[in-house]
């Protein structure tokens, strides 16, 4: 300890220095965060040198090279510069978000749609913006962290019900009473998981007990339904669905994020969402790349195609390789392992051998059920799945996980 760091100790930060966790699976080799991608070609990425089939990331469409939205993003650059440097409330909404905002409430069937700068800032921004003092908000147990933290942003009451536990939520909606305002927002997509929410259950339920339905279509926009608009296009209930948040960096190849609904509900937001307010405007590039993207989507469905082809290769794939996969029904296939330094093994033996995935352990999974989140991208070819299923199966073997 320098003597300086030795006059100035501040005890707040003894927990940091008591932090080794994570330096010790660095001096172990199996620590697998915050990797640096030295170059990156669709499908496949450059990591210390070593190219990876890329089989962890949310780019489902594979839209992330595609020349359209390179050439939109740089035409936009040149056009408005680089950043915003302001609020969309004060100077930094571009007639691009204006057009960004009406396609894709038109792609979603909602009245009206406001862009944020990241999907975690529009949940945040919707929960935390819409609900007040004396009303409830009833989230899955398995929500993503942004709707979790726009919860605890929001002075409403937070209630949470077990994941897909729709008997739990309606006798929690039941305890509650009729309180001045409520709504249930699940993952359309669960992140972990890949399983669906059961809108069809969900939504009968909301509307007898007077709560709006909020759905995050991160992981289901150009995923799901028969347009790619998302889960409750999915299952033929785009009208009954009165909120979709989307994100712009899972399919949309991008950076970003949206709500859509009714339009006095949105006009509602774009004045009480601090997430919206308080934060820069979402610049003109990715703007731009975005629409450039939802082009693309809506007018090659050929790519929606493509992915769940790779979906069904990958998920029947593992599972006869003896692998258990959850409740996976999407692009999401988590491959459950077990214990920690089991699952952190697994991971870097594939990682050595040529596949890239995402480690999910604890707090994100209770600790005997870490797993390994694969996924794929509708540009992966046949031999790129087939890749990483001969990874999985001789690695498994070698850690005796089959
Ligand atoms: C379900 C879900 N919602 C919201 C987000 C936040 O989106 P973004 O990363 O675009 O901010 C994510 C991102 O991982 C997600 O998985």
């Amino acid at each position: 300890m320098s003597t300086l760091q030795a006059i100035q100790h501040v005890p707040l930060f003894d927990k940091c220095r008591g932090f080794t966790a994570a330096r010790e699976a660095q001096a172990a080799g199996l620590y697998p965060y915050f990797t640096p991608i030295t170059e990156a070609e669709d499908t496949v990425v450059t990591i210390h040198g070593k190219t990876k089939v890329m089989m962890g990331s949310n780019n489902y469409l594979g839209l992330t090279h595609h020349p359209k939205v390179l050439e939109a993003a740089q035409a936009a650059l040149r056009k408005y510069g680089s950043g915003c440097t302001g609020s969309r409330f004060l100077n930094g909404t571009l007639d691009l978000h204006e057009q960004l905002e009406a396609r894709l409430a038109e792609f979603v069937h909602k009245e009206a749609c406001l862009v944020f700068s990241t999907g975690y800032q529009a949940n945040l921004g919707l929960v935390s913006g819409l609900m007040g003092r004396n009303e409830v908000v009833y989230l899955d147990k398995l929500d993503h962290a942004s709707i979790v933290d726009g919860a605890s942003m929001s002075k409403a009451q937070v209630v949470r019900f077990n994941h897909g536990d729709l008997a739990g939520l309606e006798r929690k909606l039941r305890d509650e009473g009729r309180p001045q305002g409520a709504m249930v927002i699940v993952d359309g997509v669960f992140s972990m998981e890949g399983d669906i929410a059961d809108l069809p259950h969900l939504v009968p339920l909301a509307k007898k007990h007077g709560a709006a339905l909020a759905v995050d279509d991160a992981h289901s926009i150009g995923v799901l339904g028969p347009t790619g608009a998302g889960t409750a296009e999915h299952f033929g209930l785009t009208d009954e669905v009165d909120l979709i948040v989307g994100t712009f960096s899972k399919s949309l190849a991008s950076i970003g994020g949206f709500v859509a609904g009714a339009e006095y509900v949105i006009h509602f937001l774009k004045h009480h969402a601090r997430p919206l307010i308080f934060t820069a405007a979402l610049p003109a590039s990715n703007t731009a790349g975005v629409l450039a993207a939802l082009d693309i989507l809506q007018s090659e469905p050929e790519r929606r195609a493509a992915l769940w082809e790779n979906t069904r290769r990958l998920a029947s794939g593992l599972k006869s390789l003896g692998f258990d996969i959850g409740p996976s029904e999407t692009p999401i296939v988590p491959v459950l392992i077990g214990p920690l330094d089991k699952t952190l093994v697994v991971w870097r033996k594939l990682f050595d051998a040529g596949v890239f995935t995402n480690p999910v352990v604890p707090p994100a999974v209770p600790p005997s059920q870490c797993r390994l989140r694969a996924s794929v991208m509708a540009t992966h070819t046949a031999e790129q799945v087939d890749f990483a299923l001969d990874a999985f199966a001789g690695i498994a073997r070698a850690v005796g996980v089959l």
